[in-house]
């Protein structure tokens, strides 16, 4: 079948996005869904060409909803809870208490989670927190999470998930902190609202300047979409907005050493941590 979309416009596509969302495309890994998708799009606006729907995105999208539409559409939202556990286990028991010994104590602790993608990830955080017990009794923490993708942030604020997303979470820890749901389980009521979540582009310096500053960075499985100048960008975002001596933590497969030399590594057991 053939597709509105020829290879020299994927490659228009491709640089598009590149520039807004730091995300890289490849011809051979991404056409056939990125075709599909303008096809379907195309479909829905009345338009008979890529060259009309790439005319309308860039200078008829008013909104914002059109590109919004697209970057939901090409984002790679894969998550659970509890994945790569060694890094919460590593917060609460080394990173938060070094933190909460030297920052001033009427001062909150701060974490990000960008992406956040669904609120596993960050909703993982505030279990690790709840279950380590002794921290939150003495020091707010206030947790933030953010994606680009607009239907991902939608979900995790429902605190809904699904049997796959939870299966990773200890039974007695699953049963304290959620319900049976109809299908899968839902968060008590009491922990929905401890993540502020908010839908906001890494590389869009304004809307991470509104965030403010944070102790702790979590940013795994995102920059390994993105090529070597993006993620020194937005390594660079970060370090901006951590507090002196904060923390970024990556995913398994990501490695600050090939970013970037502005931080220290440190390894706590088999975990990597980057300090600012
Ligand atoms: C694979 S998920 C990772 C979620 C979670 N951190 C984890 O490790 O389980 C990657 C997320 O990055 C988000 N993303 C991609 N580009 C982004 C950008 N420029 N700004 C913010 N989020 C972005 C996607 O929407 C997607 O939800």
């Amino acid at each position: 079948m053939a597709y509105l979309l020829s290879a020299v416009d994927f490659q228009k596509m491709a640089d598009y996005l590149y520039r807004k969302t730091g995300i890289f495309l490849e011809a051979e890994k991404h056409y056939e869904k990125v075709a599909k998708y303008i096809d379907a799009r195309c479909a829905v606006i009345g338009a008979d060409s890529f060259r009309k729907y790439f005319y309308a995105l860039r200078f008829e999208d008013k909104s914002g909803d059109e590109f919004q539409a697209l970057v939901n559409a090409i984002t790679v939202n894969e998550t659970y809870f509890y994945r790569e556990k060694e890094q919460f286990e590593v917060l609460v028991e080394r990173i938060l208490p070094e933190l909460h010994a030297k920052r001033p104590s009427h001062l909150p602790l701060r974490i990000l989670s960008a992406p956040s993608s669904t609120g596993e990830e960050p909703y993982s955080i505030v279990l690790h927190i709840l279950e380590e017990g002794k921290i939150v009794e003495e020091r707010d923490i206030e947790i933030v999470g953010i994606d680009i993708d607009s239907t991902v942030i939608d979900k995790a604020k429902k605190g809904r998930f699904s049997e796959r997303s939870v299966h990773a979470i200890p039974r007695p820890v699953l049963s304290k902190w959620f319900r049976a749901g109809k299908p899968g389980y839902d968060l008590i009521d009491d922990l929905i609202g401890t993540v502020d979540f908010r839908v906001a582009n890494v590389f869009d310096r304004t809307q991470m300047r509104q965030l403010g500053k944070f102790d702790i960075i979590f940013s795994r499985n995102m920059l390994i979409y993105f090529d070597d100048a993006s993620r020194k960008e937005v390594a660079m975002t970060f370090y901006d907005m951590l507090n002196p001596e904060g923390y970024v933590l990556l995913g398994h497969a990501e490695y600050m050493s090939r970013i970037t030399s502005v931080f220290k590594a440190k390894k706590i057991d088999s975990t990597l941590i980057y300090q600012k």
